[in-house]
């Protein structure tokens, strides 16, 4: 069922993307799909492509940062090489992203993405995610996140344990509420 719908995923973004866009499901997508399809492991559908490919470098070791991928992606990631880890990108970035499903704390976590908190020198989101999250490069797309997602990784950056210095500049002084009310606004489930 699931293949059934990623695949009617597919055939409209080819349909809707003009043809220069349209990028065929590789045959390594059906690896990843096993799991981001659906339940905890992140949406990349929409994902941009430039962020797709920095993070499988990462995961891989190849971005010369260490591994730290924190669940065992590496079957499907070693047999990649660059054309495939770029091919794997374009094609998650063709696919139709997630819209959000705004929460009853999204009005006050719409207030910090666009505005920051200043008392706290946290810088307004949308300096480098963009206006309505939709990222850009090598930054990511948040909108449409799963919730869980979003909320582990700023606890993370914050930690510094997904080493990040301008993440953690912005996620350290954050409180637990002020992330929820973020997680509110930009999250889908
Ligand atoms: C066994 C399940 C599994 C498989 C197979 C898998 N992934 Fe993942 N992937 C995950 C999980 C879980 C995470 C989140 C890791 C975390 O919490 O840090 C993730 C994270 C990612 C991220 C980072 C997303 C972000 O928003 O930062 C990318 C990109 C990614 N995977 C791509 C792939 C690709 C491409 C493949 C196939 C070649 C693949 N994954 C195969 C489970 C999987
Ligand atoms: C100066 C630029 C900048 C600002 C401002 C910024 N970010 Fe980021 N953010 C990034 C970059 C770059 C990454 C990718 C980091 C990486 O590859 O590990 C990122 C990653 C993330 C991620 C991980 C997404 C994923 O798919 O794994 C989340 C969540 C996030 N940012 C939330 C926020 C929030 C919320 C704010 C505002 C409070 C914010 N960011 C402000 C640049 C920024």
């Amino acid at each position: 069922m699931k293949t059934i719908l990623l695949a009617a995923g597919t055939a409209l973004a080819c349909f809707l993307l003009s043809p220069a866009m349209a990028q065929p499901a590789p045959a390594a997508a059906q690896a990843c799909d096993g799991c981001h399809g659906g339940g905890d492991a992140p949406r990349l559908n929409g994902q941009k492509a430039g962020y797709i490919r920095e993070r499988l470098k990462y995961f891989t070791g190849v971005a010369g940062r260490g591994r730290q991928a924190t669940i065992d992606m590496a079957a499907a990631l070693a047999a990649l090489d660059d054309a495939g880890r770029r091919d794997l990108a374009r094609h998650y970035e063709s696919l139709p992203p997630t819209e959000p499903k705004p929460g009853p704390l999204a009005a006050q976590g719409e207030r910090i993405y666009t505005k920051g908190i200043q008392t706290r020198k946290v810088l307004a989101c949308t300096l480098c995610h963009g206006a309505r999250a939709e990222g850009h490069d090598d930054t990511p797309r948040l909108a449409g996140q799963h919730g869980d997602y979003l909320k582990r990784q700023m606890l993370l950056f914050g930690l510094n344990w997904r080493g990040n210095d301008v993440m953690h500049h912005n996620t350290q002084d954050l409180t637990g509420a002020q992330i929820d009310a973020l997680v509110s606004y930009l999250a889908n489930d």
